[in-house]
């Protein structure tokens, strides 16, 4: 099947990884090889890396203090998605285990390779990037200021209360050794501070892999089963899913961090729904605009940014509002979902205006394509 867009990300190996070059500087000639060394690590300040990790993994920082951390809602062995103690109906819980957020937690791993800030692709034809699902962070450093100061994630009231708290712990050292001894007198950049920090460790190799069994596949380290074969080729054909998720080139990244509108239905489960009206003023009426509310254009209204689904096998439940809980169903969805006479019956669209019936949701899957897509989809979960 045709893409529809242009692909905006072609995540070659030298758009990723850092590629050293080695500079020979002769007499009165200047002279550049490009060193056809390929690294598998992109450029990283170790120090800010291991500060980043310390901060990720910290529960103190929490209000109240020992109760959460980024680490609890984006843990390494749920794919650095949230693991399943922490979810409600599809959504985690804060640091005061009775407040709620509207939406599923996402992996971070891969999030690095959002392009940044949020912007209108013209070659794509939409708008691309940025962090969160409606992309309004505009990179990691940003994103990682704001479920520290989120009411219903890390619960402080504000930057103050989480450097006061920085500056009881015993890395403290660490901080004030990779910013400087005086970075706690500017506490507008010392806040700052600790989302660069942050930003750096998530960006390492030990986050983003590529290290699944459909990458040793893809350098030829591995062979796939037929039935996960099989898969491939319906992702790509007949199933459509390469068109928003792409699998092409050498460290695909199964997205194209563009957004749709799938015509996902309400999560009823979704304890946000019950939350205090300072929570959710909406109540049960309450529906998630998604890109729309940021950029302010109903045309965005209901669309999300494409996820990667590298490691999906790992990170249940899914979409936005963690309406589906396995990864059959969700294949199921984009089978029947636009289906004439809705032969499943699903649930209305959360936001039914600008749903994509045209590439998505009467694919006529048999249940043995089904499968193998699945299948498939579980060859992409790391080592
Ligand atoms: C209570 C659970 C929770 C905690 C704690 C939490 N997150 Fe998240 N995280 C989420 C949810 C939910 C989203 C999606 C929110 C949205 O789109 O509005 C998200 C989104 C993200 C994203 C964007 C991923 C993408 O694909 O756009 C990154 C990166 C991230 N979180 C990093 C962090 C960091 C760093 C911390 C700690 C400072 C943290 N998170 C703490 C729940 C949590
Ligand atoms: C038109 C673009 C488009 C197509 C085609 C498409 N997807 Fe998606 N996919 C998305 C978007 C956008 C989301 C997030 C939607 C949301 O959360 O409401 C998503 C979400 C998902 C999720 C859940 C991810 C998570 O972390 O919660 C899975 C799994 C998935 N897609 C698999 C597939 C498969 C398999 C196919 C082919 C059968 C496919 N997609 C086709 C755009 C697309």
């Amino acid at each position: 099947m045709p893409h529809r867009r242009a692909s905006i990300v072609s995540p070659s190996a030298s758009a990723i990884f850092f590629k050293m070059r080695i500079k020979l500087i002769g007499i009165g000639v200047l002279s550049l090889l490009a060193a056809a060394c390929e690294q598998q690590t992109p450029l990283i300040d170790q120090q800010k890396a291991d500060l980043g990790s310390l901060l990720f993994f910290d529960t103190m920082l929490s209000e109240p203090q020992g109760n959460q951390s980024c680490a609890s809602c984006h843990t390494p062995s749920a794919g650095f998605a949230a693991p399943q103690g922490i979810m409600t109906g599809g959504v985690a819980h804060g640091a005061t285990p009775t407040l709620f957020g509207n939406r599923n937690p996402p992996t971070l791993a891969y999030s690095q390779f959002s392009p940044t800030p949020q912007h209108y692709d013209a070659a794509a034809g939409t708008i691309v990037g940025g962090q969160f699902l409606d992309g309004r962070a505009a990179d990691l450093a940003a994103q990682a200021l704001k479920p520290l100061l989120n009411p219903v994630e890390m619960g402080n009231t504000n930057s103050a209360m989480v450097l006061a708290k920085l500056q009881a712990r015993p890395y403290v050292n660490q901080f004030t050794n990779v910013f400087g001894n005086d970075v706690f007198s500017d506490s507008t950049n010392a806040y700052a501070m600790i989302g660069q920090a942050i930003a750096e460790f998530e960006k390492q190799t030990s986050i983003s892999k590529f290290s699944s069994k459909f990458d040793a596949y893809r350098h030829g380290r591995a062979t796939l089963s037929a039935q996960e074969q099989y898969g491939l080729s319906l992702f790509n054909g007949k199933g459509n899913c390469a068109s928003c998720h792409p699998s092409a080139g050498e460290f695909p990244l199964f997205t194209d961090f563009t957004n749709d509108n799938l015509g996902v239905p309400k999560n009823p489960a979704n304890p946000f729904y019950t939350q205090s009206a300072a929570v959710n003023p909406d109540g049960v009426n309450y529906i998630d605009l998604g890109i729309g509310a940021i950029v302010d254009d109903i045309e965005y209204n209901g669309k999300f940014k494409v996820p990667t689904l590298r490691n999906i096998a790992l990170t249940a439940p899914y979409m936005h509002n963690g309406v589906f809980t396995t990864l059959t169903q969700v294949v199921q969805f984009y089978n029947t979902a636009c289906a004439p006479g809705n032969p499943d019956g699903w649930a209305a669209a959360e936001y039914p205006a600008t749903r994509n019936c045209r590439e998505l949701g009467n694919l006529r899957l048999t249940t043995d394509e089904i499968a193998a897509i699945v299948a498939f989809l579980q060859t992409l979960t790391d080592e």
